[in-house]
């Protein structure tokens, strides 16, 4: 070829990476691969074979773990927890510097490797995956190093079971290892089956850098090893994967009292506006869509393009799209590698193939044979359409078109997922417009695909909860230092249902800012400590948790009521209960036949100033990332959130579940105390005026038992709290796998209502998402 040639078409050859390395690695640890597990490799047990999906070569066999296996690799990160957190943030530290040196020390070895089993082009592996990596160990040596003065009152949870994907091996391997290891817990972490090897080599660089055995432990395998892993002894669970997986998940740990991060799919949308940079929105797309090959649980998979550009931008893309090169993945100069094996490359056909709507484009650049997919590009899709719906998990991008931004927003919410957005436009109001509007837990302005430790990475809906990355992240991996005692069954006082009512007041629910009578039209008679009757409670069934969810939602607009709005009503409503002290204090003297009502008065009063103080302190932060922008934290109120109040306290602990949450923007709808109703039934004549818009706080009474599944199951609720007496946590837990909404239970204990738990900042973050807005940013 001339170098006029050469000019004229700018083809340039292949710039192999050499694989001998990584290779010998392989043959000299392996080939045969057993567990890490205590500071050291194991005999391997029963293997299956790992290949090179570029080439379908064998490059290693490992070993399926057994429940013994699991259990052996649980003990040993059992004995070396006290020790490891012992060792205090600063001493964690160290060793955490150290793991993030090795990296880079053999990051050229790290990154064949990935590629090599992964498919994954090398330029990726080598620019991307391995100095994020990097930077997640750097970065959490530091949250080690400020871990003993910076989480007063918090602790590891223990033990985490941490189970990867094969999308980014080593990336999400550091994800969850870092953070676990930096707030003093010890892990036991399954590769995917796919590809194990780079987790394996990590083993080994934790025992160079002086990690003491048992802190980290891998344990290869497939999903029934993982299901093992969930099921073993262990005290919190962090998977990434398949939205399906992590519903099951969310199931098998359903009332164990475990913590939970799912970080599951995604059908992010990309959206171009017509005063985007189209050139630079084109490129952009290359790294949304055809970065690993579209096997990224945040790929913008679907391109939603304002109507007026529509078709010049598809003339730009597809003359890019046949400019890629798609090849061996140990070729520096490609763009798109292989699939990560045959069984995924038979998934994204079938489901291509699977559809006969819309206009398909494959790339016109040559594809070579075996596990390798064309980047293609589907138009004129409807909605609906499965492909514009399902995870594709591929280098296929589908698209549609919209006319105006809101109904961009409209489209681009119109998924069961909510994992991140890359919106595209030289407006930046439009941007900073949309970026709240859109549902998801990652927005990108005019960029893609940026990641960083310092800031937090999850979803919202079916894309799960939790946050990686960041303090957020850190969170995930503590808990609190105490933990409350064991919560007995608070019952009902009983009494002769003919005596006559001292107080003739007929409590009703509060739904949508009305009283309403419970659709059941039932009531229970309520007695005083003694045994006098006291009022009739209505009894509320899954009617009224349907419609007060109804009026919950139509509250929308509380979210967008400012911060000191917000702090305004509820320091109104504190003030009303102020002025009616004496009554409620007295009526809760007589429910619960103690002298504490006006203590508990007073408190919930000053719980009520606590969150008015809240409402416009905690709106977020800005994280310092490596490029030539910055990060945005919000923090975004959860959505409805569905409170079992606490028995115990019936009127401040109703207040105490109810400010926070509505102090963030959410709409609350609360079961009041089941023994003590009336004190909630009361209240509502607070709220009634208080200027709280109706809807915003709901209140039903009736069975905890009853109504609780109920909230837990509904699709429209996006959490559930209990505080309930009543054990719970197991059916919330499991029903809420439904939508995979946020749960916070409290596992049988209680909570001192009237002392700092009552105020615990912690329900700050069960009030909120963050949502982490990727900015450019001058600086
Ligand atoms: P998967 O969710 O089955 O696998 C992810 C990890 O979970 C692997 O380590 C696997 O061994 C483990 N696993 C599987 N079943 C398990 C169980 N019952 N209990 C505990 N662990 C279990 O994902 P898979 O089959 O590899 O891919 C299927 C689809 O999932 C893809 O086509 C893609 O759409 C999606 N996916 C999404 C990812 C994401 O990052 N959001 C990552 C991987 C896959």
């Amino acid at each position: 070829m001339t170098v006029r040639e050469i000019f004229e078409t700018m083809d340039y050859g292949t710039a192999p990476e050499s694989a001998t390395d990584a290779l010998a690695w392989i043959a000299g640890t392996g080939p045969r691969f057993g567990h890490f597990l205590g500071g050291a490799y194991r005999e391997a047990g029963e293997t299956f074979e790992t290949r090179n999906p570029a080439t379908g070569e064998v490059l290693a066999e490992i070993t399926q773990g057994t429940a013994e296996d699991v259990e052996a690799a649980v003990a040993a990160a059992r004995a070396a927890q006290p020790g490891w957190e012992g060792l205090g943030g600063k001493g964690r530290a160290r060793v955490l510097y150290a793991i993030a040196r090795l990296v880079q020390k053999h990051s050229r070895l790290f990154a064949v490797l990935e590629s090599l089993e992964g498919g994954k082009p090398i330029r990726e592996s080598r620019d991307i995956d391995i100095p994020l990596v990097a930077r997640h160990f750097y970065h959490h040596a530091g949250l080690a190093q400020l871990f003993d003065t910076e989480n007063a009152g918090r602790k590891a949870w223990g033990v985490c079971g941490q189970i990867v994907p094969w999308n980014f091996p080593l990336l999400m391997l550091a994800w969850k290892i870092a953070p676990a290891l930096a707030a003093g817990n010890t892990v036991v972490l399954k590769p995917a089956e796919w590809t194990s090897l780079t987790a394996l080599l990590f083993g080994d660089i934790c025992r160079q850098a002086g990690l003491p055995e048992g802190v980290v432990n891998i344990v290869t395998g497939d999903g029934e090893t993982g299901a093992a892993l969930v099921a073993s002894d262990i005290d919190k669970v962090a998977f990434t994967g398949s939205t399906d997986v992590g519903r099951k998940i969310r199931e098998a740990t359903a009332g164990r009292g475990l913590g939970l991060t799912l970080e599951l799919g995604g059908k992010s949308p990309y959206i171009v506006f017509e005063d985007a940079d189209l050139d630079s929105a084109v490129e952009g797309l290359v790294d949304a869509i055809w970065f690993n090959g579209g096997q990224v649980c945040c790929a913008g998979s679907r391109l939603l393009v304002q109507e007026g550009i529509a078709e010049a931008f598809h003339a730009k893309l597809k003359a890019r799209m046949d400019k890629l090169r798609v090849g061996d993945p140990l070729d520096k100069s490609i763009d798109v590698g292989a699939i990560v094996d045959p069984e995924q490359l038979s998934r994204i056909r079938a489901l291509v193939d699977g559809t006969d709507e819309g206009e398909i484009h494959r790339a016109a650049c040559e594809i070579p044979e075996g596990c390798f997919y064309p980047p293609t590009l589907v138009t004129g899709l409807s909605q609906a359409s499965r492909l514009m719906q399902e995870e594709i998990f591929g280098p296929v991008l589908v698209s549609t078109t919209f006319r105006t931004p809101s109904e961009a927003v409209q489209i681009a919410n119109d998924t069961r997922y909510g994992l991140a957005a890359s919106l595209w436009s030289e407006n930046i109001n439009t941007c900073l417009d949309i970026a709240p509007k859109i549902a998801a837990g990652v927005v990108w302005i005019n960029g893609t695909n940026m990641f960083d430790a310092a800031a937090g990475f999850g979803g919202v809906r079916e894309s799960g909860f939790g946050r990686e990355g960041g303090p957020e992240g850190l969170e995930a991996y503590m808990r609190p230092l105490h933990r409350g005692d064991a919560l007995e069954k608070a019952a009902a006082a009983t009494g002769e249902a003919t005596e006559p009512q001292s107080v003739d007041r007929t409590a009703k629910l509060y739904v949508g800012g009305k009283q309403a009578r419970p659709d059941g039209g039932y009531a229970r008679a309520v007695f005083d400590a003694r045994g006098t009757l006291i009022g009739q409670a209505p009894i509320g069934n899954r009617k009224d948790v349907r419609n007060a969810v109804e009026a919950a939602r139509g509250a929308s607009g509380w979210a967008g009521a400012t911060a000191h709005n917000r702090a305004q009503v509820i320091y109104y409503i504190g003030e009303n209960l102020a002025a009616r002290a004496e009554e409620f204090a007295a009526r809760l003297d007589r429910m619960k036949g103690g002298t504490d009502g006006k203590r508990e008065v007073e408190t919930a009063v000053d719980r009520l100033f606590t969150w008015a103080a809240w409402a416009d302190k905690f709106g977020g932060e800005v994280r310092s990332v490596p490029i030539r922008g910055t990060a945005l934290a919000m923090r975004e109120p959860v959505g409805v959130i569905g409170a079992i109040c606490p028995d115990e306290a019936p009127l401040l602990g109703l207040v105490s579940v109810m400010a926070p949450a509505i102090a963030m923007g959410n709409r609350v709808v609360l079961v009041a105390s089941e023994p003590h109703p009336l004190a909630a039934t009361d209240f509502y004549q607070i709220l009634d005026t208080s200027d709280l818009p109706g809807g915003v706080a709901n209140i039903l009474t009736g069975s905890h038992a009853e109504l609780a599944p109920v909230l837990a199951a509904h699709m429209d609720v996006e959490a559930v709290w209990s505080f309930s007496s009543t054990d719970l946590s197991a059916e919330i837990e499991r029903r809420a796998a439904g939508n995979l909404k946020r749960t916070w239970v409290n596992d049988g204990r209680g909570r001192d209502w009237f002392g700092p738990a009552g105020e615990d900042r912690a329900f700050l973050g069960h009030a909120t998402e963050v949502k982490t807005v990727w900015v450019p940013w001058g600086a």
